[in-house]
């Protein structure tokens, strides 16, 4: 059984995500994943053969540490060299609108397997802005308890003690939400070859303008050539 679709040259692509992009996507996953592990056998205190991988409770502790501070360098590293990139997926996010809403009620059908036609989707489809308000938000208040967390004599013993349970909290949903979009992101049918888009680059310029066909048209359908020919 083939889970994700044949990467195919000889279709023509075009480019879904840049190099920075995709450094900081799959950096930010393995350290992300890191922290999970870790952070569950500090969190749940009686996993000792989670603890054992890691050497230990200690070396869990040390483990994610390490993962927090890459974790932090790549996304300050993604801020750095692609801020335009972050700006056009925020003004992306912001077209939230009537397609989208239609997205998110039909997908439960898509989902299930019965044939439903979607409305035309922008670069993020409606599921896709959702997360990339909730997952990045979650992350955020994860960074910012963790470090308070970490160094709690420089903070107000206030601020320390409401940073655990807002740590629990965002690891809970920020899990919840990264379990549904790996699933999503790879082995969906019909959605697989946006993890080539994430992972080499590119995606079939046929699947571009079935899934994200506003997208596809400004950026590289007709409207896109006759705008640079201006
Ligand atoms: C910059 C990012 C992060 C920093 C600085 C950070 C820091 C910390 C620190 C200092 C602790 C306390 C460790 C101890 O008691 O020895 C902790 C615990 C924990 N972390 Fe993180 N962390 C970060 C990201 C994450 C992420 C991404 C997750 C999960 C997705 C996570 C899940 C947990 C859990 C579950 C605990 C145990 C909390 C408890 O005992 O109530 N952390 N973290
Ligand atoms: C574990 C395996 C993961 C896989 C297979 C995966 C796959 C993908 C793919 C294929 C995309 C591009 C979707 C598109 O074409 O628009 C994407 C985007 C994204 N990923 Fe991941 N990802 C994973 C983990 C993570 C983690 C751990 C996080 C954050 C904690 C994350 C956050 C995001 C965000 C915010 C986006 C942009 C919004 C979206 O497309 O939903 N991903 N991911």
């Amino acid at each position: 059984m083939q889970l994700l679709p044949e990467y195919r040259e000889d279709i023509p692509r075009v480019e879904r995500f840049n190099f920075v992009a995709r450094l900081t996507h799959w950096s930010h996953t393995v350290t992300f994943l890191l922290c999970l592990f870790t952070g569950l056998v500090l969190f749940l205190d009686s996993v000792d053969w989670l603890a054992a991988i890691f050497g230990g409770y200690a070396g869990a502790g040390l483990v994610h540490r390490i993962s927090a501070v890459i974790m932090t360098l790549s996304i300050l590293f993604f801020v750095v060299f692609d801020f335009k990139g972050i700006i056009n997926w925020i003004k992306d996010i912001l077209r939230f609108g009537i397609n989208d809403i239609k997205f998110v009620m039909l997908f439960p059908l898509e989902f299930l397997g019965f044939p439903v036609k979607m409305p035309p989707q922008t670069r993020f489809n409606g599921g896709e802005k959702g997360n990339s308000i909730v997952t990045p938000t979650c992350v955020i208040l994860l960074v910012l308890s963790g470090y308070i967390m970490w160094f709690p004599s420089i903070f107000p013993a206030g601020l320390v003690r409401v940073a655990y349970p807002i740590h629990d909290i965002a690891m809970v949903l920020a899990t919840v939400m990264v379990c549904m979009h790996a699933y999503l992101g790879s082995f969906h049918p019909g959605s697989g070859e946006s993890f080539w888009g994430m992972w080499k680059g590119t995606v079939r310029s046929d699947w571009a303008q079935h899934h994200h066909a506003i997208w596809y048209e400004e950026t590289y359908g007709e409207k896109a050539k006759t705008e640079s020919a201006d």
